[in-house]
């Protein structure tokens, strides 16, 4: 054994350790409103602080010592104040920001919520469908990709694929399959108001939300409906839409051939996947260990519950997914656009 690597490779786990329980405490920081707090504030006191956010002062000190040994928040030691940097709230406290990280936070203390039911998953081998997870993850999913989204999707994504983005200004039936929260439903009908779009999802509870929040909104031209996604009815859509969902679909070969059936004779698949090369060296990077890490514990369980149960995993890459829409019918597949996370690939017959 090498002493050196050894003591890098301990130094290195005991950061991540550190980031572990910090992730944990960003997340109380987040519930409990500290970071906007701070953020109002400026260099603040913890009594300062603890009063305006209505905290304890005792946990709030213990809290923010630890947050400033991690660089989450900046101690200034003179004045005996905690502040956030620019960066420091653009990560932490702006909530729907492209920078801010909250969804990440939550979408893991909602897998450690759980974390025998994972073990369990594991060591079985059985899948574990969507639905019996902590509502974090729901919640943090949509938190952690919509700001993808936002920033994206109709000034990069749509108008990446042939004709599509006149076509939805004109007036379509868009279909947005696996839609979770609705983020990307609700994007979309604001933005085509004259297209109508059908949100689909498996999970009844995701649906409720989406519609709750489309209804507040007064959206007119939109419809979210609890549906397996190779059961969605045969309307003719002229624009089908998958986000990051089809992976963890148990059936996706499946899947692309119902959507090929329901999508008009020029209409277009829109398929996003996370962002990843063929191989498994390729995706060996931070992403890759975040991606595979909700995949393990998330996306293949999922999967695996369903019929079929294809396990492509969040890291498939490109020639995986062309391989399943060429099975599936789709002679077309061409990769539109890619972001750090994001591969858009157009799809057509
Ligand atoms: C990772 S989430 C993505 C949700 C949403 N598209 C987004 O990007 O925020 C995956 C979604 O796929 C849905 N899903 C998985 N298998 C499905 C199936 N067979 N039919 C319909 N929805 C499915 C889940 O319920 C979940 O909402």
């Amino acid at each position: 054994m090498d002493a050196e690597k050894l003591s890098q490779l301990t130094q290195k786990v005991i950061g991540d350790a550190a980031g572990a329980v910090g992730l944990l405490l960003a997340y109380i920081g987040d519930q409990s409103e500290v970071y906007v707090t701070m953020d109002k504030l400026g260099p603040a006191t913890t009594q300062e602080i603890a009063q305006a956010a209505n905290l304890d002062e005792r946990y709030l000190r213990e809290f923010l010592s630890s947050n400033a040994a991690n660089g989450y928040v900046t101690y200034d030691s003179a004045e005996e104040k905690f502040f956030l940097t620019p960066e420091q709230s653009a990560v932490f406290a702006q909530d729907g920001q492209p920078t801010c990280l909250q969804g990440y936070f939550q979408a893991i203390v909602g897998q450690y919520a759980e974390h025998e039911k994972a073990v369990e998953t594991f060591k079985s081998g059985k899948g574990r469908p969507w639905g019996e997870h902590h509502l974090c993850c729901f919640c943090g999913t949509d938190r952690f990709f919509r700001p993808g989204y936002v920033g994206n999707l109709i000034t990069n994504w749509i108008p990446s694929l042939d004709g599509v983005d006149e076509k939805l200004k004109g007036g379509v039936k868009i279909a947005d399959i696996g839609c979770g929260l609705g983020s990307t439903t609700i994007i979309m009908a604001q933005t085509y108001p004259n297209s109508t779009v059908h949100g689909y999802d498996f999970h009844a509870p995701s649906i409720e939300e989406a519609s709750k929040r489309a209804e507040e909104l007064g959206l007119k031209n939109i419809e979210f409906h609890v549906s397996d996604a190779r059961d969605i009815p045969k309307e003719s859509y002229d624009f089908a839409c998958i986000f990051d969902a089809l992976h963890d679909m148990g059936d996706p070969v499946g899947v692309a051939e119902h959507i090929k059936n329901v999508l008009s004779d020029d209409g277009t698949f829109m398929l996003v996947e996370p962002a990843a090369g063929d191989n498994l060296e390729d995706n060996l990077n931070t992403f890759g260990g975040l991606a595979y890490g909700f995949s393990t514990v998330v996306c293949v369980p999922t999967s695996r519950a369903q019929e079929v149960g294809l396990c492509l995993g969040a890291q498939a890459g490109p020639k995986r997914l062309k391989e399943v829409l060429n099975s599936a019918g789709f002679n077309h597949v061409r990769e539109s656009a890619r972001t750090g996370t994001n591969m858009v690939f157009e799809v057509k017959a």
